[in-house]
């Protein structure tokens, strides 16, 4: 096993994180919650928010045992070791499981790579046959905002559509083209991509595709519906 490297999405993610809980600071509450995350990676993103952020407190999981050894140094590293905290486990468990006050916002870069099977490259970038399948189980889990990355070549429609139906707008967004990276240029996976596309489940180019970082919210005080906004931005990529 190894920990997850990917340097322009990593940066995407913490820069579009910091953007939403910055623009959205009075409504979300996370100075008094402080949120959660899924998938903690190298932890390098996301402590560089809680030192931009000060009050900010993140409560990370990783199913990676090398992501997370790694996290913790990071973490240590850069100081934030008492705001940024990071267990080894499913997140979908230890959040049943956690005690105290759930946070109402959760923040993920998911694994989204769409494959038939977990034999790939990184088998814990798996996101299902459609890549979607954790985003899909996040939105079900009942935070008030969801802040996660949506790729365009993951059946993003029935993301935007399933968050609908749970109850969720697209507040805002930030999208960003990323190169193919290793995960995505296997060809077992590239393939795999280029027929989900072509049977209509997402899009991407002959070099990249399109990742939006959104904020998808229950609250009724939040501005925007821009469910049809973001899937426009992810088309671009085709
Ligand atoms: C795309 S990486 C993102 C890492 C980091 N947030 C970043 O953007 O640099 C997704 C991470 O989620 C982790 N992961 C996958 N399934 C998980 C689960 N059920 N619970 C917790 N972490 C999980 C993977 O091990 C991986 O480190």
């Amino acid at each position: 096993m190894t920990c997850f490297s990917s340097t322009d999405e990593s940066a995407h993610y913490g820069f579009s994180v910091c953007m939403l809980l910055s623009q959205y600071r009075d409504q979300l509450g996370w100075v008094e919650e402080g949120v959660d995350e899924l998938g903690t990676g190298d932890a390098t993103a996301i402590s560089d928010v809680v030192r931009a952020l000060p009050g900010l407190r993140v409560r990370s999981y990783d199913i990676s045992a090398p992501s997370v050894a790694q996290a913790r140094a990071n973490i240590a590293a850069r100081g934030v070791a008492d705001r940024y905290t990071v267990e080894l486990g499913d997140f979908f468990d230890q959040a049943d499981s956690a005690g105290g006050r759930p946070a109402r916002t959760v923040i993920a870069n998911p694994p989204y790579i769409p494959a038939p099977d977990r034999d790939i490259l990184m088998p814990e970038l798996w996101g299902g046959v459609r890549g979607n399948d954790l985003v899909l189980q996040l939105l079900k889990v009942g935070y008030t905002d969801v802040i996660t990355a949506v790729a365009s070549y993951s059946d993003p429609e029935t993301t935007v559509r399933t968050a609908e139906e749970l109850g969720y707008r697209v507040a805002n967004f930030l999208a960003m083209g990323l190169d193919y990276g290793p995960y995505s240029s296997e060809p077992k996976v590239r393939e795999h991509i280029h027929r989900l596309c072509a049977d209509g489940h997402g899009w991407a180019g002959d070099d990249g595709y399109m990742v939006a970082i959104a904020l998808f919210t229950r609250d009724q005080a939040l501005p925007g519906d821009r469910g049809d906004q973001l899937l426009c931005s992810l088309q671009i990529a085709a």
